[in-house]
């Protein structure tokens, strides 16, 4: 399995294990927290596998290669790459030497980490919870067509970023998460389209709390045979 071999060398995956387990459940309060909705209630918290940090193709050769394709495959990715995809979008990559916490793979505005991942599988809607490397259920079934076009439909994977603002910070901030993705999917051969919410009621699916925003998505998956 292939990642992006310069994120990060190998003794730090080591150290990220053990941070992981260590700061596993003294998370910062998601947004979700508190607020899933009766069905999620079936879907089980899905521990993912720790990513792997030590392969994937040249930086230089990724950046060749990023692109923007509307179609995908149905057909979902196996949780390893899943792992890997999101820790590449957002994940845990170092301890932070100045202020005490974690350091992300994309930077953030005021170190606020405001973007929340909703990760949207063919059997429901989770949130991306970095420190645990975990992702917990929060609206279950397959809500896929309601909340990407139809050229994403059935991708396996689509990445709703989620903010309290709509502006500023916010959309710089998902940027930088969004080019990591494109970055990994390259470097996997995977399939990948960042788009605008356009008139989708994602809110709803999603089941957000008031005042909680879907500012962008993004699909990946297997291009098309
Ligand atoms: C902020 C932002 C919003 C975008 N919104 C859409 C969109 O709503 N629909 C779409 O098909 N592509 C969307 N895109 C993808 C761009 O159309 C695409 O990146 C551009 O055409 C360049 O193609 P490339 O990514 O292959 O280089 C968006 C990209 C960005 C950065």
């Amino acid at each position: 399995m292939r990642t992006l071999a310069f994120i990060a060398p190998r003794k730090t995956a080591a150290l990220l294990a053990l941070i992981a387990l260590a700061w596993g459940t003294q998370l910062v309060a998601c947004h979700h927290q508190g607020a899933a909705p009766v069905q999620a209630a079936e879907l089980k918290p899905i521990q993912l596998p720790q990513p792997e940090i030590t392969a994937g193709i040249p930086l230089m050769q990724a950046l060749a290669q990023r692109k923007t394709t509307r179609a995908f495959l149905d057909k979902p990715l196996p949780l390893q790459t899943l792992s890997n995809l999101l820790w590449a979008a957002f994940g845990v990559n170092r301890p932070r030497e100045v202020k005490p916490g974690l350091g992300r793979t994309a930077p953030s505005a005021m170190n606020r980490r405001e973007i929340e991942l909703d990760v949207v599988l063919a059997s429901g809607v989770y949130v991306y919870e970095a420190e645990a490397n975990r992702l917990r259920p929060v609206a279950g079934g397959d809500l896929r067509g309601k909340i990407s076009p139809e050229a994403a439909a059935h991708a396996a994977v689509t990445i709703v970023y989620v903010a309290a603002a709509k502006d500023g910070f916010a959309q710089v901030d998902t940027g930088f998460i969004g080019q990591n993705v494109y970055l990994f999917a390259a470097s996997e051969g995977l399939n990948a389209w960042f788009y605008s919410l356009h008139g989708q009621d994602v809110a709803t699916a999603l089941k957000l709390p008031e005042g909680q925003q879907a500012l962008y998505a993004q699909s990946v998956g297997y291009p098309p045979q």
